[in-house]
């Protein structure tokens, strides 16, 4: 469900013209909905069982407007680097609410976690569990620390988002986490608080995550019958969310909650979740306007001024994403086949391939949907061309909540040396 709707004849976000905005911030400009991420968060929180710990994955999109319309409804937030856990502070997320999750902390993003007295940390690998030790002594603090457990699962996703196998970086493996679990007891800067787990993204059953959620409550049987003291259980994000609308949607909150409740209810956990996508991805569109329609040999190509650098997600996972005219086309009117590209020097700067659009022209605006996850977060700045805005609407007011990169930020961010200047 998302609040991108024609109304009169125009594509809007909640009561805001998308044309009108085009003309007011230029193009290309991401456009994100706050009655949508709302409501996103609040069936989610609503669907899981009550007193868990919702901690919305930062990385799907770390906009401070964003993280602070979720933070306002008492979400958490999942933190993967200093640099998350910086924002997901700045937009007011209560400390208490944030876990840190990711395979490579350092102990300067550690300091940064025990000193602002985080919930917990997903440690995942021993050298990774021995350094928190390290660093929490000598902060006179104990870390709490789930251990982020490998189920060996396949979540039956995309290669490169297929985060439970045992071939991934991710993850403690299930044969070692009962040593793993001995080693983090005997360190005093340790506090075992329990088990983490996540399998990968965008998955669009329930069966994997039901599979990787009994081997970790087996697991959980186990360290308790070895003498830990488990009583939290993360069980990571990675609902998927329907991309494609003639699709049948993936498994609803409802339904991916109704599964945990059955499944981990005899845990005695306290639940945590660390949805990202869910929340995110259909609160955000990218707009966009035709540059040139240019007429190939074999194909028609639809040259937009938004490219690869600004929604990496079709070039690096062929992912499909839902593109419509920002002027309502007429019931019945022709849909002729495009290539959808950008204008930067890479063949894979393709949005869509073969793709039956209305018949649009230079000038013409595009909306490309589903881009609030993994999207303004993923961009850079390649071919030189700078970052685009971002723009938060609430009914009918609308917020630049990143401006646009001008050149001039762009050659500010380059220093030259002495030998080269003057
Ligand atoms: N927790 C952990 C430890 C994660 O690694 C992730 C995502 C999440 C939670 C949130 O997962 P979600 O609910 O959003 O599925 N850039 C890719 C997705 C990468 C996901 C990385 N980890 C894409 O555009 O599809």
């Amino acid at each position: 469900m998302n609040c991108f709707q024609y109304k009169d004849g125009v594509l809007r976000a909640e009561g805001v013209r998308l044309d009108a905005l085009a003309e007011k911030v230029g193009t290309p400009f991401y456009c994100y909905s706050t009655a949508t991420l709302e409501r996103h968060y609040k069936v989610f929180a609503a669907a899981v069982p009550a007193g868990s710990l919702v901690a919305y994955a930062v990385k799907a999109n770390d906009n401070l407007a964003v993280l602070k319309t979720l933070a306002k409804l008492g979400a958490g937030a999942d933190v993967v680097s200093g640099g998350e856990l910086a924002k997901a502070l700045a937009a007011g997320v209560p400390a208490g609410r944030i876990v840190f999750s990711g395979v490579g902390k350092t102990k300067d993003e550690m300091r940064a976690g025990l000193e602002a007295g985080i919930h917990q940390f997903n440690v995942e690998s021993e050298p990774e569990l021995a350094a928190l030790d390290e660093v929490a002594r000598a902060m006179g603090k104990r870390a709490a620390v789930s251990l982020r457990i490998n189920p060996d699962v396949d979540a039956k996703t995309h290669a490169k988002i297929n985060t439970g196998t045992a071939e991934t970086k991710f993850g403690i493996p299930f044969g070692h986490a009962r040593a793993a679990y001995a080693l983090a007891a005997q360190m005093p800067g340790i506090a075992i608080a329990g088990v983490d787990v996540h399998i990968g993204s965008q998955i669009t059953e329930l069966a994997p995550f039901e599979t990787a959620f009994t081997r970790i409550g087996e697991l959980i049987a186990t360290l308790r019958g070895d003498g830990h003291t488990i009583t939290r259980l993360d069980l990571g994000g990675g609902l998927g969310v329907p991309y494609e609308h003639n699709n049948t949607p993936p498994p609803d909150p409802a339904a991916y909650g109704a599964m945990v409740t059955r499944v981990t209810r005899d845990f005695g956990c306290t639940l945590s979740f660390e949805p990202g996508r869910l929340i995110a991805a259909n609160a955000g569109v990218l707009v966009s306007r035709v540059i040139y329609v240019k007429r190939g040999d074999a194909r028609t190509f639809l040259i937009l001024d938004a490219g690869m650098n600004d929604l990496v997600r079709p070039a690096m996972y062929d992912a499909f994403h839902e593109i419509v005219a920002v002027a309502e086309p007429a019931p019945g009117s022709p849909r002729p086949k495009y290539d959808v590209v950008g204008p930067v020097c890479e063949t894979s700067d393709l949005f869509a391939a073969d793709r039956a659009l209305p018949e649009l022209k230079s000038g013409d605006l595009v909306a490309i949907l589903s881009a609030g996850a993994y999207g303004a977060v993923m961009a850079g700045d390649y071919n030189a061309r700078p970052r685009v805005p971002e723009v938060l609407v609430a009914g009918e007011q609308w917020g630049i909540v990143r401006p646009r990169e001008s050149y001039a930020d762009l050659i500010a961010k380059d220093r030259i040396p002495d030998w080269l200047a003057g």
